[in-house]
């Protein structure tokens, strides 16, 4: 990677001036403006003010001792002590050739110091409908887990269900109280959920002898009942059908699915070992934790008994940490559960686990059009298979109306289960992850601008100068691998796109580092871009020799792989056609 490549190399210059190297090496940038080079070094001024001395002088002696003939024309100082740096032809030309010869690892090397990860994503809560903030979670998840095992990182995935909360409490009341023997045979999930929407709207509603028996439903279920169970393993296949296949639209899997029924066992002996600590104290006849500076404890039983999320979450990290041995546990919900995962990790420090770090990767709320939390017409929180059908059905109508290739009707729904699908999951991803963002299908579904399908349009767009050519791709990256054929970039936009062809790995790095995927659709949009100026500025097929056409044909070839590569790291499929 250039920026890894630079870095290396004003390391060994700066190291002999200063110490503390690292934090000016984060200043090594690629230049916004052509005029000031390709990269841009900026650290000659902080390092002069710490050793009080001039910096452009300071400038100077860090050109002076850099060693990069092999990949730069020139290195300069500009204004107060800015290092402005032009990369080689040849340097550019042969980073390029790397990407094709490992093409399916873009020429990237993997991180020298791997961890294991366990994101923690999804965790719908089963019987209740599935809603838009499990989307986010679980689009944002997936992506994170792919860039980091792309980096080279061990990643666990685990579905941290909620399988054995109140719901079922009321599930089970509604089945003894409501179910239409007739309809649960028929449509099980459909009267499952009218069962549940009618106890709820009771205890809304006030309703106080359904609360109280909702609650003496789930207390029965927790402590063995083994009507109550049979009614639990019931049901459960059901609810678990209709998220499996919304995994299963999102090409989605996990390599654990530990719902919090699973910890249900551990959750006795934990409160007694944090209360015999000291670390939980009673509070009102419940026990809680209490943390300094803070007047909200983490409550682990309640007066009646019942465990809460926070006492199984306490026992999930124990389990993970036994099993597993993660270096690191990332945890994806909304910013609502703020306060749970602050006292989560406290809590967690309090009993001796510490060589591990956590990050609840935060993120907003998906509003409607009208601002509010996104809602059908009705009020109700909108089903996600119905979500993702009318993506699909709208992104048909684009598909067709957009249609260049002639395909059947077939071949469009084929096209548009991608663009739908892709449509959502960009939208989402390309949104800085702690705002809150507004759900449009015409905005997510737009052939131009920053969407899937812009992305989608530009990879199929080069993939069909190959057809035209009638060149085989395998057969062309063989030629330029046993040729160790170097493209010649010339003009300012094949020279713009190598760049940013080669820009790749740091996107993924810098996505990678705050888990924020925005950073590569961001990228990805940049690159789309470079592309389209590069189109229509530069020929291919009819390119004035042979040399200029195989070169630019390179240039077309790598850009629809890393198109292609971004947006299967950020879980959206290409489609050949379009
Ligand atoms: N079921 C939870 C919810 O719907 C999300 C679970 C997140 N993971 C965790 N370990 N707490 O809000």
């Amino acid at each position: 990677m250039i920026l890894d490549t630079l870095k290396s190399r004003f390391s060994l210059a700066i190291s002999g001036i200063i110490d503390g190297v690292s934090e000016y090496l984060d200043l090594i940038r690629p230049s916004q403006d052509v005029r000031f080079g390709d990269y841009q070094a900026n650290m000659a001024m902080p390092m002069a003010k710490r050793l009080s001395r001039n910096p452009r002088d300071v400038a100077v002696e860090i050109i002076s001792r850099l060693q990069v003939d092999d990949i730069c024309d020139s290195v300069t100082v500009a204004g107060t002590g800015f290092i402005n740096i032009v990369l080689s032809e040849s340097f550019l030309a042969g980073q390029l050739g790397k990407v094709v010869n490992d093409i399916c690892g873009m020429g990237i090397e993997l991180v020298k110091n791997p961890k294991r990860f366990i994101v923690d994503y999804s965790g719908p809560n089963v019987a209740k409908p599935m809603h838009v903030g499990h989307l986010r979670s679980t689009v944002l998840g997936n992506a994170i887990t792919k860039m980091l095992r792309f980096r080279g990182h061990d990643v666990i995935t685990d579905n941290h269900l909620g399988d054995w909360g109140t719901q079922f409490g009321m599930i089970i009341f509604g089945y003894r109280n409501y179910l239409d023997a007739d309809s649960y045979r028929r449509q099980p999930v459909e009267e499952l959920s009218r069962i549940y929407r009618l106890v709820r709207g009771k205890m809304d509603a006030g309703d106080q002898e359904v609360s109280a028996n909702v609650l003496a439903e789930t207390a029965k279920l927790h402590s063995g009942n083994a009507d109550n169970l049979k009614i639990w393993r019931e049901v459960m296949p059901y609810s678990m059908n209709e998220i499996d296949s919304i995994y299963e639209r999102l090409s989605v899997t996990f390599d654990y699915t530990l719902g919090e029924s699973f910890y249900h066992p551990f959750l006795a002996d934990l409160v007694n070992d944090l209360t015999n600590r000291g670390i939980a104290q009673e509070t009102d006849g419940a026990i809680g934790i209490f943390f300094a500076g803070s007047d909200t404890p983490m409550l682990v039983r309640k007066k009646d008994g019942a465990f809460l999320y926070g006492t199984t979450d306490i026992a999930t990290v124990q389990y993970r940490m036994r099993e597993f041995k993660p270096n690191v546990i990332l945890y994806l919900t909304d910013f609502r559960q703020s306060l749970h995962f602050e006292q989560l990790f406290k809590t967690v420090k309090m009993l001796g686990i510490n060589d591990v770090e956590f990050s609840h990767v935060k993120f907003g709320t998906v509003l409607g059009e009208d601002g509010k939390p996104f809602k059908t017409r009705s009020g109700d929180t909108v089903g996600l298979n119905v979500l993702l059908d009318e993506a699909e059905n709208k992104a048909f109508d684009v598909v067709k109306s957009n249609d260049r290739s002639g395909l059947s009707n077939d071949e469009c729904r084929e096209v548009a289960r991608n663009i739908g699908i892709g449509g959502i999951i960009y939208a989402d991803l390309s949104q800085n992850r702690e705002s809150d963002y507004v759900f449009s299908y015409d905005k997510m579904l737009a052939m131009n601008g920053n969407t899937a399908a812009y992305m989608q349009y530009a990879y199929a767009r080069v993939r069909s100068i190959f057809t035209k050519g009638n060149i085989d791709v395998d057969k062309f990256r063989e030629k330029i691998i046993s040729d160790e054929f170097k493209p010649e970039l010339k003009s300012e936009a094949e020279r713009m796109l190598a760049k940013e062809i080669l820009k790749f790995g740091d996107a993924v790095d810098f996505a990678v580092k705050d888990y924020r995927p925005n950073l590569l659709t961001a990228y990805l949009f940049d690159l789309a871009n470079k592309y389209s100026t590069f189109f229509e500025q530069c020929p291919v097929l009819r390119a004035e020799n042979e040399l200029i056409k195989n070169s630019r044909l390179m240039l077309c070839d790598l850009t629809a792989t890393t198109l292609n590569k971004g947006l299967e790291l950020l879980g959206i499929k290409t489609v050949e056609r379009m």
